[in-house]
């Protein structure tokens, strides 16, 4: 008999083009009426900010408008938002971007319900309780975390990348509207595509349930593999293989950004049920020695982690190839096959072309090696050597 597990989402998830227009009449419904939404001057100057502006004027909803979202957000940028919010004490947060600034609306919301900096909240359901109203809309299609449990910052004093993962964090309402992303540029798309193909592979091959070693007495949203996890990481990889290339290759191909917009939603309820795993623990590390977008690297040591895990999952390697639908028959191929995507649609091939030399690998292999959270998720526990192994071969 399995073991006994559980599936969370986003409270809504309100998904289709055009969607945005709806976002008034959401937040009333939430008794929203102060709200602050949280963006950055990019979006502002696509003319995003007012598509979400709009409806919540119209619905008579006081917006303070905060463009302090930065790629990839510092603690800094976290705590200068996390100011203006208690200076202005909305009842309400909105999240409106890519991960970045999604992620600093939930560092915002659970400082502002809770007290403190985001650094009180750090690693494994560290927070005490539900957080203020905050909806998500991504404007690009990747990390899931409109409807994810989790948020990421660089602390910039300590080098590291942090992130904190909590049931609470999920946000009341993913707002999904697939067309706020026609304007990512092809870079963007890229990155973020592929993390949403990252989190569905991670999913798919994590060690599974009956096995996840939590040790006794500790909690945690990622649980392993399991069979909603499975059904969302299948959707995902299924919609990736199908409409990556062509939203990166055309940004107004209309049915490749919805396809990707569903393949992001399904990433993120895959990972964030299941768990991210040793792809994620690496980009992490790599991320805390040079400037990297968190899907580039996660896109770039892919393959070599797929390639590390294969010992007993050859069945799902192989499967993950018949769902991308590229032409992969046996587990090797499926690796292959995931490497070829990543390099057509541009993910740098090799560590060095992130700027990451030699010296830095075995202090990488030793912070991947603290992140024991994400690497339990891992079906296949590495050593030190190990993952220089897998850090030189992908230098
Ligand atoms: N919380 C989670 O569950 C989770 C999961 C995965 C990744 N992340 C985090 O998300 C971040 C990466 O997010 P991302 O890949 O979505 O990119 P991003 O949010 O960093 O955005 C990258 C750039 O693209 C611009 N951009 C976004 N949407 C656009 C649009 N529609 N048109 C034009 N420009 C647009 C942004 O202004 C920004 O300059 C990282 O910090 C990563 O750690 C979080
Ligand atoms: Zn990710």
């Amino acid at each position: 008999m399995g073991a006994t597990w559980t599936f969370h989402s986003a409270g809504q998830i309100v998904f289709g083009p055009g969607a945005i227009g709806q976002l008034g009449e959401v937040a009333t419904r939430l008794g929203i009426r102060s709200a602050q939404l949280i963006s950055d001057k990019i979006l502002d100057k696509a003319g995003i900010v007012e598509k979400a502006r709009l409806p919540l004027r119209q619905a008579g909803i006081e917006v303070l408008v905060d463009l302090g979202g930065e790629p990839e957000p510092t603690w800094a940028a976290a705590m200068a938002c996390l100011g203006k919010a208690r200076e202005r004490k909305p009842d309400a947060i909105i999240g409106l971007g890519g991960g970045s600034n999604m992620d600093l609306a939930k560092l915002t919301a659970k400082c502002l319900t809770h007290g403190g900096e985001p650094g009180d909240y750090t690693g494994d359901d560290r927070l005490p309780g539900p957080i203020m109203p905050l909806i998500c809309i991504p404007t690009t299609a990747g990390t899931g975390s409109e409807v994810s449990c989790a948020d990421v910052y660089t602390d910039h004093r300590q080098g590291i990348k942090l992130g904190s993962i909590s049931n609470y964090l999920r946000p009341k309402v993913a707002l999904i509207d697939p067309l706020l992303t026609h304007s990512c540029p092809p870079k963007v798309t890229a990155d973020s595509g592929i993390d949403a193909l990252v989190h569905a592979i991670e999913a798919y091959t994590a060690v599974d349930n009956e096995r996840f070693p939590l040790p006794p007495g500790q909690k945690s949203c990622y649980q392993g593999r399991h069979p909603m996890g499975v059904a969302m990481a299948t959707q995902a990889i299924t919609l990736a293989g199908r409409f990556l290339e062509r939203a990166v290759a055309n940004g107004s191909d209309a049915e490749a950004r919805e396809g990707m917009a569903l393949a992001a939603m399904y990433g993120g309820l895959a990972f964030s049920n299941v768990g991210v795993a040793l792809v994620h623990a690496l980009e992490y590390a790599v991320a805390s020695f040079v400037h990297v977008s968190h899907g580039a690297g996660n896109g770039l040591l892919l393959p070599h982690v797929m390639r590390f895990n294969l010992p007993g999952r050859e069945k799902e390697m192989a499967e993950i190839g018949g769902l991308l639908g590229l032409g992969a028959k046996g587990p090797e191929e499926s690796i292959d096959a995931v490497a070829g995507l990543s390099r057509r649609i541009g993910i740098p091939p090799r560590l060095r072309d992130l700027g990451v030399t030699d010296s830095m690998l075995p202090a990488m292999a030793e912070k991947t090696l603290a992140m024991t959270r994400i690497l339990r998720v891992n079906p296949r526990q590495p050593s030190h050597d190990d993952l220089m192994a897998i850090l030189r071969a992908a230098y």
